[in-house]
């Protein structure tokens, strides 16, 4: 399963790159605005030292307007992937993405109907939002379940790219149903290294050491 980091902080993806867990980068407009930085120097930026897709959204909701913007982010560098939402014009967009051999992410899917239409549209991606469903009190991960399902029914190339991913037990089951990818914000990277016993353990061989330690 890759991991995908969700964020446009750049300081951050350097430091989970540096530990080797980015395969790739996932933005949005509320993380570019979290971000506080110029959206076009920030993208750039990224691109510079990450070699995975770096997904960016586009902002319009006509198709033509999505691959205008399409045709502005593929300049920003040569591994951009064009994030679209899940709407019929942003079917459309893909579609012609598509055809035209370049990548695309559709976003804000809550459905395994929306995958289905997504993946027959030729998305190379789809982000079903898990943590926004169990916002809303239905669980995320049988959306990712049945997605999973569909797509290896047909064998659809379209990847699994689980999204909104709130905590530790999300990219759990992601891994153990066999979604493709995870999109993982930084401090949920983080939570994966913790174990108390991991804690105690190294604390414990550190005095033992001190035993035979030269200096
Ligand atoms: C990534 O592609 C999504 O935009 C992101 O994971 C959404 O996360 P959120 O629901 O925490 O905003």
């Amino acid at each position: 399963m890759k991991f995908f980091i969700d964020t446009a902080d750049v300081s951050a993806i350097r430091k989970a790159n540096e530990m080797g867990l980015v395969d790739g980068v996932t933005t949005n407009p509320t993380l570019i605005k979290k971000a506080g930085r110029d959206h076009e120097e920030t993208i750039r930026e990224i691109s510079s030292f990450i070699t995975g897709p770096i997904s960016v959204e586009t902002l319009s909701l006509t198709a033509e307007g999505m691959l205008k913007e399409a045709d502005e982010y593929l300049k920003w560098g040569n591994n951009i992937v064009i994030k679209v939402v899940m709407t019929p014009e942003g079917m459309k967009a893909v579609k012609e993405l598509s055809k035209r051999g370049i990548k695309t992410n559709v976003t804000l899917c809550f459905t395994a109907m929306q995958a289905l239409i997504a993946a027959k549209a030729g998305a190379t991606y789809i982000s079903p939002f898990v943590g926004r469903l169990d916002d809303i009190s239905q669980y995320g991960m049988d959306l990712i379940r049945q997605i999973r399902g569909i797509y290896d029914n047909y064998e659809f190339e379209t990847e699994v790219l689980v999204a909104s991913v709130r905590h530790p037990i999300h990219i759990l089951e992601a891994a153990e149903i066999g979604a493709d990818v995870v999109t993982v914000p930084p401090s949920t990277l983080m939570q994966l290294f913790n174990h108390p016993l991991t804690d105690s353990g190294i604390k414990a061989f550190l005095e033992d050491a001190k035993a035979f330690a030269k200096g």
